[in-house]
């Protein structure tokens, strides 16, 4: 399949599956002549192979909730007379994604890819307000995602987009740098409360990594962690290394008003060591 080793976790010797998902494990170094309609259709099929699942229809349930409560608070705030208990809104203003990788040579990638086109259609979010970001994004990649009718960012944000309005981040496996710095642009209840963000687990960030490293690395994650909402991704999905340790992060206003006004003051800028392998700095 395409240059990846599927390992099912199936039994030896017996039919039936244990249920588990199976394993993808990417086999491909670089695949620098892979045509932009041939990506495109492979990105299509995947999407395919999503769209019909019950993994997909519990996430959407999922993100429709999460989003239907940031844009509930957003129109509260702007809008003075409303029907409240009728609309649902669930559409957020702009779907920003950092850090999705090669979807050319890794299968985990694209399926990640394939969710965030599934989502876009499903949501009706209109074209140019996707926008995608990775330094490391192939010229083909750059080429499809467009065709797609998704926005390639030119610049290395370094994920510190500042939100006025409501935002869905696409961020999964990401470097905690990333997963802070966009904290640290958002970092007042006035804007976390219009974030949401699809991305590792800051739970788990908390429970596995020792302080030292979460202080000097992600301080803001460990900050917020405790103020934060987690809803875990639907464990069903057909292969366990695309959205494991996934969930979505919201930041509900009840939460953050339980902060001291201290809480949000003392915020320097983030910086971090130059081995950090997992965030590419803009140059
Ligand atoms: C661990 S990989 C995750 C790739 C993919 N999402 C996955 O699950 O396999 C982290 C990604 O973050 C990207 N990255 C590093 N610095 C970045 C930055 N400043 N802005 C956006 N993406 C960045 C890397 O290029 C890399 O593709």
């Amino acid at each position: 399949m395409d240059g990846f080793q599927v390992f099912s976790r199936k039994k030896k010797g017996k039919r039936k599956s244990t249920g588990a998902p199976d394993i993808l494990v990417n086999t491909t170094l670089v695949s620098d002549n892979i045509s932009d309609t041939n990506l495109r259709r492979k990105v299509n099929l995947a999407r395919d192979s999503i769209t019909c699942t019950d993994f997909y229809t519990d996430f959407k349930a999922k993100i429709k909730e999460c989003l239907n409560k940031v844009t509930c608070i957003y129109h509260e705030e702007t809008t003075e007379s409303q029907p409240k208990d009728q609309i649902q809104y669930v559409v957020p203003d702009e779907i920003v994604s950092y850090g999705l990788g090669n979807f050319a040579e890794c299968l985990i990638a694209r399926y990640q890819l394939a969710l965030l086109v599934a989502l876009r259609d499903d949501l009706q979010v209109p074209p140019n307000s996707v926008l995608l970001y990775d330094p490391k994004f192939l010229s083909v990649e750059k080429d499809v995602l467009t065709s797609f009718g998704f926005q390639v960012l030119k610049e290395n944000e370094e994920a510190k987009r500042c939100c006025e309005r409501p935002t869905l981040f696409y961020m999964p496996h990401c470097g905690k740098s990333l997963y802070n710095n966009l904290l640290f642009a958002n970092w007042s209840p006035d804007r976390l409360c219009h974030v949401v963000i699809i991305g590792n687990s800051f739970t788990n960030m908390v429970q596995n990594l020792p302080s030292s490293t979460l202080k000097r690395c992600a301080p803001l994650v460990m900050n917020i962690q405790p103020f934060t909402e987690e809803v875990v991704f639907p464990g069903n999905f057909q292969y366990q290394d695309v959205f494991n340790d996934t969930v979505i992060h919201v930041f509900p206003k009840d939460n953050l008003s339980k902060t001291a006004v201290e809480f949000w003051e003392d915020c320097s800028t983030p910086t971090y060591d130059e081995d950090d392998l997992e965030f590419i700095p803009k140059s």
